[in-house]
């Protein structure tokens, strides 16, 4: 495919409240790297498979949630063009100059209308996934795959009003697809809406909540099906608590389980779903179905999967 615009969700920053506990979990049982401690006592981590410097950001402070999403474009010249279409679209813009965040080029930051700060950016440092660029192999050292094995961050899911505007945003701004939507069967309000700019059925979701900046969850692709049963077994094995899974979703059909780190942020991981192509329809399910959408092996919606964010 010939990808120009946004690339991917590229790194998810979030507020945790005890720095020490959050690295057990992120990295010693979830098996991210840590690639960076900042002076500022921000923790930077990849995943094995990601070239990019880093993909999460963790930063301490008195309340869990979400600092920012950021996306990486293609080349520099999409970033100057999005900050003119985001100013058109509406939404003032702030320029971050190059090297103000660790390992990254020039960014550009606005907030969505569901009340997410977003960034984009061209360049982040890349320091290689452990294989050569040269007859790379399939498996790096051993001990590099570790804890739930995680290949890369995939996607976030993120809540607030005015969904509908953010969705706006991502595609007549961004050029994403809505690839599948939940609407109120009787007053076909959207409730969650599902953005894709690439073959995966998501890049990004937004699900309909009163206060605006809400975060839900971030996501990270496993390898397998049998992947999602070993992290499930490791967040037996270590008490972690889990909120729904393992399972299948009837949206973007992959098999998933639910769990939060120690500050109360939820995160998936997961694998599978279907190929989305630009001229794959745009699927809706109402809330006759809730259950099927959300949690198809029990045909069963979970309150706390509705109801709870950081
Ligand atoms: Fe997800």
């Amino acid at each position: 495919m010939a990808m120009r615009g946004l690339l991917r969700l590229g790194e998810v920053a979030l507020r945790v409240l005890d720095m020490k506990a959050a690295l057990e979990h992120y990295d010693k049982r979830m098996g991210l790297e840590v690639t960076l401690t900042g002076d500022d006592g921000r923790v930077y981590l990849k995943a094995w498979d990601e070239h990019d410097h880093h993909c999460l950001v963790l930063r301490e402070a008195d309340t869990p949630g979400l600092d920012h999403v950021a996306f990486k474009v293609s080349d520099d010249a999409v970033l100057d063009e999005m900050a003119v279409r985001v100013r058109d679209f509406g939404l003032p813009v702030k320029h971050i100059a190059a090297g103000a965040m660790p390992k990254s080029g020039r960014r550009i930051e606005f907030t969505l209308p569901s009340g997410q700060r977003m960034q984009l950016y061209a360049h982040k440092e890349q320091i290689g996934n452990h294989l050569p660029l040269l007859n790379p192999g399939v498996l790096p050292d051993e001990g590099v795959i570790r804890g739930f094995r995680i290949n890369r961050l995939d996607h976030a899911l993120l809540g607030g009003p005015n969904i509908d505007e953010s969705a706006r945003l991502f595609q007549e701004v961004f050029g994403f697809d809505m690839s599948e939507r939940l609407i109120d069967a009787d007053s076909k309000a959207s409730l969650a809406l599902f953005l894709s700019c690439s073959i995966k059925p998501h890049d990004i979701a937004f699900v309909l909540q009163p206060e605006p900046g809400r975060f839900h969850h971030v996501s990270f692709l496993l390898e397998s099906t049998y992947d999602v049963i070993h992290a499930a077994d490791m967040i037996g094995k270590y008490r972690i608590p889990v909120d729904v899974g393992p399972n299948r979703h009837g949206v973007t059909r992959g098999a998933t389980i639910y769990f939060f780190d120690p500050s109360g942020n939820r995160n998936e991981v997961f694998s599978g779903g279907y190929v989305h192509y630009p001229d794959t329809p745009t699927l809706t399910w109402d809330t006759s179905e809730l259950g099927k959408a959300t949690f198809s092996q029990d045909n069963t919606p979970r309150e706390s999967f509705l109801t709870v964010l950081t």
